[in-house]
This record gives C-alpha cells, structure tokens and sequence, in this order.
C-alpha cells in the first residue's frame, strides 16, 4: 500500500495486510490514498487510507464484515453536505458512486439504490408522472444522504416520501427498515446502525407537465439565490429561527467576508464558496468568525448544519 512520508497524519493501529483483508474479494473498485477532494462538492479534503466504491449491497455486507474482523472503521462519505479536513480520513471511506439504480415499483413507489443523485431520481420520478419530489429541485446529494440528514427545503423534507430504507447492519446483513422506525427531525434522522443502501420512496401521480413547470420553478429560485456555480457544501448552519442563517450573517455584515479562498458567499451568506484552492483550516475559520460575530451582535448561536470530519 502506497504511504506518504511527508503527512502528518495519526499512525494508524493497523497494518496494510490488515487493510488487505478488509478489501479482499470485493467486485467495486478500491482506491488506496484517495485525495477526498476529488469525492466532494467543496473541492476540498485530505487523503482517504482507502476509498472503496461497493458494486452492490452485498459487496458493501462483506466489506462491514472484512473490515469489523480487521478492526478498521468504516466512513460513509455522501460529499455534498460536507467538510473533510486537511489531513483526510483514516481507516475505511466508503462512497456508494457505484450503486445508482432506480426503478419503479407497484403502488407509486420509486426505489433508489443508496448511491443515486437527487437530481436523477427526481428525473426518473417525472418521467414515470410521480410527483412528492419537486421540492428537492437542486439538491445535489445522494438519496442515502438526504435520508440520513432529512434534506429539506421550505417546500418539503425528505421525510414526506421515505417509505422504508434498505441497510446493511453492523454484522454486514441486509435488512428493511419501514420509515415508521426512523425519527426524522429536523435536518436530522435517527435511523438503526447500519448503511443506508437503498430508498423506497412513495410518490403520487400527477402530469408530468406538472411536475415539470414545479421542478423548472424551484431550480430558477435556487439558482436566482444561491452560489451554484462555485464550489460549495450546501447551507452551512441550520436556520435558528424564524429568522433564516442567511439573512442574520448579511444582517452582520459578513457577506464577501474572506479567509484564504474560502468566501462568505455574496449571493447567499448561508453558504462558504471555495474560490479555488480553499483549505479546510480556512473554511473552519470563516465558520467560527461567522459564528463569533452573529453571536455578539445578535445573541444568537448558530449550530452547524454542515458535517465536519476528519484530521487536521
Ligand atoms: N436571505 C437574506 N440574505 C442571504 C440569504 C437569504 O436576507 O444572504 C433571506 C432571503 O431573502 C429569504 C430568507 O433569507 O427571505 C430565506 O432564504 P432562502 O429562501 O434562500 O432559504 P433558506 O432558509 O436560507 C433553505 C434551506 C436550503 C434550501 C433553501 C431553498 C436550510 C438551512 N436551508 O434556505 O437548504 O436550499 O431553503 O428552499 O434549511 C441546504 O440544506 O444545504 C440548503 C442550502
């Protein structure tokens, strides 16, 4: 296995045979000393051990089983809502980029597998005329990880729709966890251990015209208000209040604020831009001044949407 000399990274308390034989025998792909930023929509990121792209939900059962016996932790990386440190992540990373079917089946419901985009599950869902998902219009993120973060927008959370997810446990089997036993709340949802591998959705018919012109609508307002064309991880803090994040960080004067390449975006103050080479060190200190500064003009205290990992 490949080592960098020059990283300042924690040893690791196992061996490269031990990582060997967490990965033996997998059909996905397996990348030894992964540059995260490469797998995140902030561009930013240290190194992953090892990245592993599962084939399927079998393949990842063998993976959580190899990887328990050998005593390395497993990381399941989405890349969108998400800030990976400098010094990357030890131990197993795992990405679902491999797994992205999506069918319909009886009753109008749409499954996904774990790995699949919003935006092609929702392209398949006006295709087949269902509506329940025009409210993700632009959302980036997998439909694994908008069911474990309840992704949402003022139109609706992924809540409404999840009808049952499919996981693999901490023993490496494959079960079904009907929506009743998970506990969405907001931005949040507290679901059994395990890897979410798959997504039934219920949906309801409706003219695909319809949907459509919805769909059209709520991407022209994302993209009238928010930072697309820049790197980015989504919303940075939750809104606090009947007050939104974005409008209490312009209220303080903090839009086009800067720290190396990571900017306080001036469409919307709730997202950080990387300008191009942003370093995580620099987008944590960008979020702690935001934090800093709203807290003594306003008395508020912003919590964290965004998810932060990693070494740094
Ligand atoms: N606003 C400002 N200044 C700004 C940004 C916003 O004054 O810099 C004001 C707007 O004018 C508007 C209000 O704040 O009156 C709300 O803004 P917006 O409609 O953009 O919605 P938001 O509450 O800021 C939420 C979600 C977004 C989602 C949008 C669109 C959260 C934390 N944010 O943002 O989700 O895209 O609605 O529906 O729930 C995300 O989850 O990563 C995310 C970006």
């Amino acid at each position: 296995m490949k080592r960098r000399t020059a990283s300042r990274r924690t040893p690791s308390r196992w061996t490269a045979s031990d990582v060997r034989a967490a990965v033996a025998g997998l059909r996905g792909e397996v990348i030894f000393d992964a540059p995260l930023k490469d797998y995140t929509s902030f561009r930013i990121g240290g190194p992953a051990d090892v990245l592993v792209m599962p084939a399927d939900a079998e393949d990842v059962g063998r993976l959580v089983r190899q990887a328990h016996a050998a005593g390395i932790p497993i990381f399941v990386l989405g890349g969108t809502n998400l800030l990976v440190r400098d010094h990357g992540i030890r131990g197993i990373v795992v990405s679902l980029a491999k797994m992205k079917a999506v069918r319909e089946e009886p009753g109008h419901v749409l499954y996904a597998e774990g790995g699949a985009g919003m935006p092609t599950v929702m392209k398949h869902a006006t295709g087949l005329g269902l509506s329940g998902l025009e409210w993700a219009a632009g959302i980036p993120g997998t439909v694994a990880g908008c069911v474990v973060m309840n992704a949402g927008t003022k139109l609706g959370e992924m809540q409404d729709c999840v009808k049952a997810v499919r996981l693999v446990d901490s023993a490496g089997g494959i079960v079904e966890c009907p929506a009743s036993a998970i506990r969405f709340s907001y931005r949040r949802a507290l679901l059994p251990r395990g890897i979410v591998v798959g997504v039934w959705m219920q949906l309801k018919p409706a003219a695909k015209e319809k949907i459509q012109a919805t769909v059209k609508e709520y991407l022209r307002y994302r993209k009238d208000t928010q930072p697309l064309t820049l790197p980015n991880a989504g919303c940075v803090f939750k809104n606090p209040g009947p007050d939104p994040a974005g409008r209490v960080i312009e209220a303080a004067g903090l839009k086009g604020a800067r720290i190396g390449d990571a900017q306080v975006s001036d469409k919307h103050a709730n997202f950080v831009v990387n300008l191009g080479h942003a370093k995580a060190a620099d987008v944590i200190a960008l979020i702690k001044k935001v934090g800093r500064t709203v807290e003594e003009r306003t008395g508020l205290t912003l919590e964290l949407e965004l998810k932060i990992v990693g070494e740094p």
